[in-house]
Protein backbone atom coordinates (compact mmCIF):
# COMPACT_ATOMS: atom_id res chain seq x y z
CA UNK A 1 0.00 0.00 0.00
CA UNK A 2 1.31 3.74 -0.84
CA UNK A 3 0.74 6.71 0.28
CA UNK A 4 1.13 10.40 -0.27
CA UNK A 5 3.96 11.54 2.14
CA UNK A 6 2.85 14.48 4.08
CA UNK A 7 5.17 16.72 5.96
CA UNK A 8 3.31 16.50 9.39
CA UNK A 9 1.93 19.65 11.18
CA UNK A 10 3.90 20.95 14.30
CA UNK A 11 2.13 19.46 17.16
CA UNK A 12 2.22 22.79 18.64
CA UNK A 13 1.92 25.81 17.10
CA UNK A 14 3.41 29.06 17.25
CA UNK A 15 2.27 31.27 20.06
CA UNK A 16 2.00 34.38 19.53
CA UNK A 17 2.76 37.16 22.75
CA UNK A 18 0.52 40.10 23.26
CA UNK A 19 2.69 42.47 25.05
CA UNK A 20 1.45 46.02 26.25
CA UNK A 21 3.02 49.42 27.83
CA UNK A 22 1.05 51.69 29.84
CA UNK A 23 1.75 54.25 31.22
CA UNK A 24 1.44 58.63 31.88
CA UNK A 25 2.64 60.81 29.65
CA UNK A 26 6.52 61.47 29.74
CA UNK A 27 6.60 57.89 31.28
CA UNK A 28 9.40 56.95 28.81
CA UNK A 29 6.93 54.58 26.79
CA UNK A 30 8.33 55.77 23.46
CA UNK A 31 11.99 54.81 24.61
CA UNK A 32 11.52 51.89 25.88
CA UNK A 33 9.70 50.51 23.12
CA UNK A 34 12.51 51.87 20.81
CA UNK A 35 14.50 49.96 23.03
CA UNK A 36 12.35 46.96 22.70
CA UNK A 37 12.18 46.87 19.39
CA UNK A 38 15.77 46.53 18.99
CA UNK A 39 16.88 44.12 21.25
CA UNK A 40 13.89 41.58 21.22
CA UNK A 41 15.01 40.51 17.51
CA UNK A 42 18.33 39.97 18.93
CA UNK A 43 17.39 38.65 22.37
CA UNK A 44 17.01 35.07 21.59
CA UNK A 45 13.84 35.28 22.81
CA UNK A 46 12.00 34.75 19.72
CA UNK A 47 11.77 31.49 17.87
CA UNK A 48 13.09 31.12 14.44
CA UNK A 49 10.67 33.10 12.13
CA UNK A 50 8.95 34.81 14.67
CA UNK A 51 8.53 38.43 14.03
CA UNK A 52 8.14 41.49 16.32
CA UNK A 53 5.20 43.53 15.32
CA UNK A 54 5.76 47.19 17.15
CA UNK A 55 2.43 49.49 16.98
CA UNK A 56 0.42 51.93 19.01
CA UNK A 57 -2.42 53.57 20.37
CA UNK A 58 -3.92 55.49 19.09
CA UNK A 59 -2.78 55.34 15.53
CA UNK A 60 -2.24 51.76 14.80
CA UNK A 61 -3.43 51.38 11.37
CA UNK A 62 -4.81 54.18 8.47
CA UNK A 63 -7.99 54.55 9.81
CA UNK A 64 -6.65 54.55 13.37
CA UNK A 65 -4.32 57.52 12.05
CA UNK A 66 -6.82 59.39 11.40
CA UNK A 67 -8.79 59.09 14.58
CA UNK A 68 -5.41 59.75 16.12
CA UNK A 69 -5.62 63.46 14.73
CA UNK A 70 -8.95 63.77 15.57
CA UNK A 71 -8.61 62.73 19.60
CA UNK A 72 -5.43 64.56 19.93
CA UNK A 73 -5.66 67.36 18.10
CA UNK A 74 -9.07 68.13 16.90
CA UNK A 75 -9.49 71.34 14.25
CA UNK A 76 -11.91 74.24 15.33
CA UNK A 77 -14.58 73.05 17.57
CA UNK A 78 -14.28 69.78 17.17
CA UNK A 79 -13.04 68.38 20.86
CA UNK A 80 -15.00 65.46 21.39
CA UNK A 81 -16.99 65.01 24.61
CA UNK A 82 -16.09 62.50 26.95
CA UNK A 83 -18.60 59.69 25.66
CA UNK A 84 -17.61 60.69 22.09
CA UNK A 85 -13.94 60.61 22.80
CA UNK A 86 -14.51 57.07 24.43
CA UNK A 87 -15.93 55.76 21.54
CA UNK A 88 -13.83 57.25 19.50
CA UNK A 89 -10.25 55.07 21.46
CA UNK A 90 -13.01 52.02 21.13
CA UNK A 91 -13.17 52.57 17.31
CA UNK A 92 -9.61 53.02 16.73
CA UNK A 93 -9.03 50.32 18.95
CA UNK A 94 -11.44 47.81 17.19
CA UNK A 95 -9.79 48.31 14.08
CA UNK A 96 -6.10 47.80 15.52
CA UNK A 97 -7.29 44.16 16.99
CA UNK A 98 -9.43 43.05 13.70
CA UNK A 99 -6.63 44.65 11.52
CA UNK A 100 -3.47 44.34 13.15
CA UNK A 101 -3.19 42.55 16.02
CA UNK A 102 -5.04 39.17 15.55
CA UNK A 103 -3.65 38.55 12.57
CA UNK A 104 -0.19 38.73 13.70
CA UNK A 105 -0.82 36.58 17.20
CA UNK A 106 -2.43 34.36 14.76
CA UNK A 107 0.64 34.16 12.56
CA UNK A 108 2.50 33.11 15.95
CA UNK A 109 4.17 36.22 15.42
CA UNK A 110 5.12 38.86 19.44
CA UNK A 111 3.13 42.29 19.28
CA UNK A 112 4.12 45.06 21.30
CA UNK A 113 1.95 47.85 22.07
CA UNK A 114 2.46 51.21 23.28
CA UNK A 115 -1.30 51.45 24.98
CA UNK A 116 -4.29 49.44 25.08
CA UNK A 117 -7.82 48.79 26.95
CA UNK A 118 -5.77 49.80 30.21
CA UNK A 119 -5.16 53.70 28.74
CA UNK A 120 -9.13 53.68 28.22
CA UNK A 121 -9.72 52.51 31.58
CA UNK A 122 -7.50 54.87 33.23
CA UNK A 123 -7.81 58.21 31.13
CA UNK A 124 -11.61 58.61 30.45
CA UNK A 125 -12.56 55.91 33.47
CA UNK A 126 -10.33 57.56 36.30
CA UNK A 127 -9.35 60.05 34.68
CA UNK A 128 -12.62 61.34 32.63
CA UNK A 129 -15.27 59.55 35.40
CA UNK A 130 -17.06 57.46 33.14
CA UNK A 131 -18.42 54.64 34.28
CA UNK A 132 -15.61 51.93 34.39
CA UNK A 133 -18.26 48.98 34.13
CA UNK A 134 -19.36 50.63 31.25
CA UNK A 135 -16.20 50.84 29.83
CA UNK A 136 -15.04 46.96 30.50
CA UNK A 137 -18.26 46.45 28.62
CA UNK A 138 -17.70 48.48 25.93
CA UNK A 139 -13.91 47.21 25.85
CA UNK A 140 -15.18 43.40 25.28
CA UNK A 141 -16.92 44.44 22.10
CA UNK A 142 -13.93 46.36 20.85
CA UNK A 143 -11.30 43.67 21.42
CA UNK A 144 -13.70 40.59 21.14
CA UNK A 145 -12.16 39.84 24.40
CA UNK A 146 -8.74 39.87 23.36
CA UNK A 147 -6.22 40.80 26.67
CA UNK A 148 -2.46 41.47 26.83
CA UNK A 149 -0.15 38.27 27.95
CA UNK A 150 1.64 40.91 29.57
CA UNK A 151 1.27 44.54 30.39
CA UNK A 152 4.08 46.40 31.93
CA UNK A 153 3.26 49.43 33.59
CA UNK A 154 6.03 52.75 33.44
CA UNK A 155 5.42 54.02 36.80
CA UNK A 156 5.85 58.31 36.78
CA UNK A 157 4.92 60.79 39.49
CA UNK A 158 2.59 63.64 38.53
CA UNK A 159 5.73 65.96 39.39
CA UNK A 160 8.01 64.23 37.22
CA UNK A 161 6.12 63.96 34.20
CA UNK A 162 5.71 67.63 34.11
CA UNK A 163 8.69 67.94 34.23
CA UNK A 164 9.77 65.63 31.75
CA UNK A 165 7.57 67.14 29.26
CA UNK A 166 8.78 71.05 29.88
CA UNK A 167 7.95 73.02 27.29
CA UNK A 168 6.65 70.58 24.45
CA UNK A 169 3.48 71.93 23.33
CA UNK A 170 0.87 69.58 25.20
CA UNK A 171 -1.62 67.44 22.75
CA UNK A 172 -5.31 67.86 23.75
CA UNK A 173 -5.06 65.16 26.55
CA UNK A 174 -2.27 66.03 28.28
CA UNK A 175 -3.97 69.60 28.73
CA UNK A 176 -6.79 68.31 30.51
CA UNK A 177 -5.34 69.40 34.17
CA UNK A 178 -3.16 68.35 36.82
CA UNK A 179 -5.85 66.68 38.57
CA UNK A 180 -6.92 65.12 35.70
CA UNK A 181 -3.62 63.79 35.64
CA UNK A 182 -3.17 62.92 39.18
CA UNK A 183 -6.22 60.94 38.84
CA UNK A 184 -4.94 58.85 35.31
CA UNK A 185 -2.09 58.24 37.63
CA UNK A 186 -3.93 56.88 40.63
CA UNK A 187 -6.23 54.71 38.01
CA UNK A 188 -3.00 53.07 36.38
CA UNK A 189 -1.98 52.06 39.71
CA UNK A 190 -5.63 50.75 40.30
CA UNK A 191 -5.28 48.61 37.67
CA UNK A 192 -2.11 47.49 37.65
CA UNK A 193 -2.73 45.83 41.22
CA UNK A 194 -6.00 44.32 39.73
CA UNK A 195 -5.29 43.08 36.34
CA UNK A 196 -1.62 41.75 37.36
CA UNK A 197 0.17 44.49 35.35
CA UNK A 198 3.65 44.58 35.93
CA UNK A 199 4.98 47.88 37.56
CA UNK A 200 8.29 49.18 36.19
CA UNK A 201 10.03 52.25 38.05
CA UNK A 202 9.76 54.68 35.27
CA UNK A 203 12.26 57.31 37.28
CA UNK A 204 15.34 55.43 36.92
CA UNK A 205 18.00 56.15 33.85
CA UNK A 206 16.77 54.85 30.43
CA UNK A 207 18.95 51.88 30.52
CA UNK A 208 17.29 50.74 33.86
CA UNK A 209 14.10 50.64 32.57
CA UNK A 210 15.18 48.87 29.54
CA UNK A 211 17.02 45.97 31.77
CA UNK A 212 13.43 45.72 34.32
CA UNK A 213 11.64 45.48 30.65
CA UNK A 214 13.48 42.62 29.68
CA UNK A 215 13.87 40.86 32.30
CA UNK A 216 9.52 40.78 32.60
CA UNK A 217 9.73 39.45 28.83
CA UNK A 218 12.73 37.04 29.31
CA UNK A 219 9.86 35.78 31.91
CA UNK A 220 7.08 35.69 29.48
CA UNK A 221 8.80 34.08 26.64
CA UNK A 222 10.13 31.40 29.68
CA UNK A 223 6.30 30.74 30.48
CA UNK A 224 5.84 31.86 33.64
CA UNK A 225 2.92 33.46 34.32
CA UNK A 226 2.98 37.07 34.21
P1 LIG B 1 0.57 58.71 23.30
O1 LIG B 1 0.70 58.21 21.91
O2 LIG B 1 1.15 57.89 24.39
O3 LIG B 1 1.09 60.20 23.40
P2 LIG B 1 2.51 60.77 22.87
O4 LIG B 1 2.28 61.17 21.44
O5 LIG B 1 2.72 61.92 23.78
O6 LIG B 1 3.50 59.67 23.02
O7 LIG B 1 -1.00 58.80 23.63
C1 LIG B 1 -1.80 59.77 23.12
C2 LIG B 1 -2.77 60.24 24.18
O8 LIG B 1 -3.99 59.49 24.11
C3 LIG B 1 -2.27 60.13 25.61
O9 LIG B 1 -2.43 61.40 26.24
C4 LIG B 1 -3.20 59.16 26.26
C5 LIG B 1 -4.45 59.21 25.42
N1 LIG B 1 -5.25 57.96 25.41
C6 LIG B 1 -6.48 57.95 26.03
O10 LIG B 1 -6.91 58.95 26.63
N2 LIG B 1 -7.25 56.81 25.96
C7 LIG B 1 -6.83 55.70 25.30
O11 LIG B 1 -7.56 54.67 25.25
C8 LIG B 1 -5.54 55.73 24.66
C9 LIG B 1 -5.05 54.54 23.89
C10 LIG B 1 -4.78 56.89 24.74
Amino acid sequence: MTADFQVPEPAVAPQGRFVVLEGIDGCGKSTQIEALRRWLPTSGLLAPGVELLVTREPGGTALGAALRQLLLHPPGEAAPEPMAELLLYAADRAQHVEQCIRPALAAGHWVLSDRYSGSTAAYQGYGRGLDLARIAQLEELATGGLAPDLTLWLELPLAESLRRRGERTADRIEASGEAFLQRVIEGFAALAAGRGWRRVDATGAPEQVAAACCGFLAELAAGSPP
